[in-house]
C-alpha cells in the first residue's frame, strides 16, 4: 500500500485526476469504478478541465459507479446519477452506453456487467467517518457482492445536510467489499479532519468487518491519497 499525503484538498484532487488520466492514456478502454460524495468533486473538476485543455478522449472508457440511493427517481437532484451528470458525464465524451450506475433492480446483473467489461481496472473510493467504503457499512462481509443495504444511522445523519427538509433514503445499492477487492487497482481518497480517525483505523488498525475500509489492507495494489487534515 502506498500512502500519498498531499498538502491540501486541491492537490489531492489534482493528484487523483492525474492518476486517472495516466491510466486512461495507458489503456483507453479502461474500466473504472467511480465514487460520489464531497471528496471526489475536485477530482472530477480537474478531470473536466484537463479533458478540455488536453483534448482527452474518454469514449472507450467503461464506468461503474460504486453505489446509489434506493427510492429516489433517477432525475432526483440528490441521486448519484444526477451527481455524475453534473460533475462529470455532461462535460466529457463518456458514451451513455458505457455508463453503469446500479439501481438495485438486479444487483447480480450489475456484477455480470462488470465481468463482461473485463473486471474493474481502477477503482476510486472514498471513506465514511464510520470507515464505510461505498455503502458497505460496518459489519458488511468482506465477501459481499453488489446488493441492497440499509444505511447506518450516522450515514443518514451525515447525508441530511444535503437533503435539507427532505428525508434521506434509508436504503442503497452498493458494490460489495468482495466486488471492490477484485478491482486490479484501488485508490482511496480521504480529505478533512473528520476522516482522520477512520483513515487511521482503516490503514493501521486490525482487519475487521467492523471497519469496512480495513479490508483494503488485503489489496496488493492500493494507493491512499490523503490531505494533511485527514492524516492522524
Ligand atoms: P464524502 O463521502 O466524500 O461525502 O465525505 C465519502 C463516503 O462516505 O464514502
Amino acid at each position: 500500500m502506498r500512502v500519498l499525503v498531499t498538502p491540501d484538498y486541491r492537490t489531492l484532487s489534482q493528484t487523483s485526476a492525474e492518476l486517472v488520466i495516466k491510466a486512461v492514456r495507458a489503456k483507453p478502454d479502461l474500466t473504472i469504478g467511480l465514487p460520489t460524495g464531497r471528496t471526489p468533486i475536485g477530482m472530477y473538476e480537474d478531470l473536466v478541465k484537463r479533458y478540455r485543455k488536453e483534448h482527452l478522449d474518454f469514449s472507450l472508457l467503461q464506468t461503474f459507479n460504486l453505489d446509489e440511493y434506493i427510492g429516489l427517481p433517477q432525475h432526483h437532484p440528490k441521486s448519484y446519477r444526477t451527481y455524475m451528470r453534473r460533475h462529470f458525464f455532461d462535460h466529457v465524451n463518456v458514451l451513455p452506453a458505457n455508463i453503469h450506475i446500479p439501481d438495485g433492480s438486479d444487483p447480480q446483473q450489475y456484477e455480470r456487467a462488470i465481468q463482461s467489461a473485463g473486471g474493474i481496472d481502477l477503482l476510486i473510493v472514498g471513506i465514511g467517518a464510520n470507515a464505510h467504503i461505498a455503502f458497505n457499512e460496518p459489519g458488511s462481509s468482506f465477501d459481499s457482492r453488489t446488493r441492497i443495504v440499509a444505511l447506518a444511522p450516522e450515514t443518514i445523519h451525515n447525508a441530511q445536510q444535503h437533503f435539507g427538509n427532505e428525508p434521506v433514503p434509508i436504503k442503497a445499492v452498493t458494490m460489495g467489499i468482495g466486488t471492490i477487492l477484485e478491482a486490479r487497482r484501488i485508490v482511496l481518497l480521504a480529505s478533512g479532519a473528520e476522516k482522520s480517525d477512520a483513515v487511521e483505523r482503516a490503514l493501521r488498525g486490525p482487519v475487521s468487518e467492523s471497519i469496512p475500509a480495513s479490508a483494503l489492507q488485503r489489496h496488493a495494489n492500493m494507493i491512499v491519497i490523503l490531505d494533511e487534515a485527514a492524516k492522524l
